[in-house]
């Protein structure tokens, strides 16, 4: 959780780590972003964390990771931590100018890099979907996992393929959150009444399946339902 006195508190994945310095790659959209790029050198912010549950780190798996936006920071992380498995790592965007880490996820050993964007301006033109499907169907490893971050209905666009290829899965429930660390139940997720919080944001197949709203709606600050 990052925190700038008298602006607000918001949660943001650890997008590098090297065990002395981190670093958070952030999407400037509302008031508290808006103030972290006002910031200078030297200028503090307040961090607690982490907080909640991370993806497997599984070295002797075939790792299938499908990033969209900023969901791209917490998996390149992860890439870039998994000594030895095998990545196959799907990143979309809308166009080349809004595509993340691309240079970073190259320089990673044992990482086959696949690009798609909406308009075709780089990679495969369509769905990192289309692409994920190809690749399970093409490929037959006995150890298979397949990880996801960025906006919902894409990962529950790669739920649904877990599902039908009948893989290990897990994806990242990002719900709006206060205090990070189960106390205010403003993450809780129908009809589990789960803190998405603690008990995630990542979860496995199992218990996303039985997350009722997922890809249907979220709420807002207030509690209010917004639909996907
Ligand atoms: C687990 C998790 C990890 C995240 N990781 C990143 C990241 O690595 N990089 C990044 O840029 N963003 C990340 N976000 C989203 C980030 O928290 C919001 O972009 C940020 O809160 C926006 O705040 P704001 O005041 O600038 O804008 P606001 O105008 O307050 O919000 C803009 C939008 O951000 C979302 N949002 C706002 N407040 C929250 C909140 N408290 N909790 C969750 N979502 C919120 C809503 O969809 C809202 O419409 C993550 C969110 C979650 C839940
Ligand atoms: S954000 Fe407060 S309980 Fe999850």
């Amino acid at each position: 959780m990052l925190w700038i006195p008298d602006v607000d508190q918001k949660p943001f994945s650890i997008s590098f780590d090297d065990g002395k310095t981190f670093g958070l790659t952030v999407f400037k959209r509302g008031p508290l972003t808006e103030k972290l790029f006002e910031l200078n050198l030297g200028d503090r912010v307040g961090i607690t964390g982490p907080f909640g549950t991370s993806y497997s780190i599984k070295p002797d798996y075939h790792y299938y990771m499908v990033a969209g936006g900023y969901g791209a920071a917490p998996l390149g992380n992860l890439a870039e931590r998994i000594n030895g498995a095998k990545i196959d790592f799907i990143v979309g965007a809308r166009s080349h100018d809004l595509l993340l880490f691309e240079d970073r996820l190259k320089k990673i050993p044992n990482l086959n890099l696949h690009i798609t964007t909406d308009d075709g301006s780089a990679g495969t033109k369509g769905r990192v979907t289309d692409v994920l499907e190809k690749l399970l169907e093409n490929q037959n490893d006995d150890k298979r996992i397949l990880v996801t971050c960025g906006p919902e209905l894409m990962q529950t666009a790669v739920l649904a393929l877990a599902n039908k290829y009948d893989t290990k899965c897990e994806v990242s429930v990002e719900r709006h959150m206060k205090c990070g660390f189960g106390v205010c139940g403003q993450c809780v997720v129908d009809d589990l009444g789960i803190c998405t919080c603690m008990d995630g944001p990542v979860m496995s197949r199992t218990i996303a399946n039985q997350i009722f709203e997922l890809g249907k709606y979220h709420r807002d600050k207030t509690g209010n339902i917004i639909k996907f």
